[in-house]
């Protein structure tokens, strides 16, 4: 969407909050020993709070109020009482939900307790680099310059990207226009990021694969390498200046 008015910044904050804070509150709740569908039950009553609506399930019916993704898993894993979260595992929690007509997206992956398996690493490259490319998007720039700066950011520390997830116009809805902000430089797609416009900016870095694949499921997305992806998200407003950042609240960066 496009900002005109004061009351659509109140109203993108709102759900920005709810989003940011679920995210939040959900990475602090989540502990070796629970299911990934308790931590989403968790994360729907904490949406309820805000009288916000899981946006993955009022856009595609999607199994869950939130997507949380373990180890191998790229995207979209389906919450379940047979997924335990375990010391070490990758996880991503990705959480998107409407308010008042309003929709935010935000995410981002982390380490579960000890880091036994090492992937702290992907997990700091891929915050920095959505800092890095956040910090580069204003009214005017190319779509395609953000995506160069991802590829290229993410080849200088050993990793690849997905490039078949995208960041996205979000606002009235869950994707609207730009529909592909994409982490790679695409020199086919010439548009330019809109002063007011609102945008979750999303990296997808990974260790092997490049392309995201549908697992029998019909939701969980893995990698057609295999190896881990992270992901952070955040909703922003373009100016012609530093984004004013919505989801600022989910902490991602600290
Ligand atoms: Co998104
Ligand atoms: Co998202």
């Amino acid at each position: 969407m496009s900002i005109t008015t004061e009351n659509e910044i109140i109203g993108m904050q709102r759900a920005s909050d709810a989003v940011a804070i679920t995210l939040k509150k959900m990475r602090e709740y989540a502990k070796p020993g629970i299911s990934t569908k308790e931590l989403d039950e968790y994360g729907g009553e904490l949406l309820a709070t805000f009288g916000a609506f899981s946006a993955p399930a009022l856009t595609y019916q999607f199994p869950g109020y939130t997507c949380i993704s373990i180890n191998g898993e790229v995207a979209h894993g389906m919450p379940s009482a047979g997924k335990i979260l375990k010391d070490g595992d990758l996880v991503n929690i990705d959480v998107s939900a409407e308010l008042n007509g309003y929709w935010a997206d935000n995410g981002g992956s982390f380490v579960l307790g000890q880091d036994i398996y090492g992937h702290g690493k992907l997990v700091e490259t891929s915050k920095e680099i959505l800092k890095k490319a956040i910090s580069n998007v204003k009214g005017g720039v190319r779509i395609s310059e953000i995506g160069k700066l991802i590829e290229t950011e993410a080849k200088k520390a050993g990793y690849t990207v997905i490039k078949n997830l995208t960041g996205h116009g979000v606002g009235r809805s869950l994707h609207e226009e730009p529909h592909e902000i994409a982490n790679y430089y695409d020199r086919y797609n010439t548009e330019r990021f809109k002063k007011n416009s609102v945008v979750a900016i999303e990296t997808f870095i990974s260790t092997r694969s490049t392309i995201a694949e549908t697992q029998a499921d019909g939701w969980t997305l893995t990698g057609n390498k295999g190896g881990f992806v992270a992901q952070h998200e955040h909703t922003i407003m373009v100016t012609s200046a530093e984004p004013m950042i919505f989801t600022a609240g989910n902490r991602i960066w600290d």
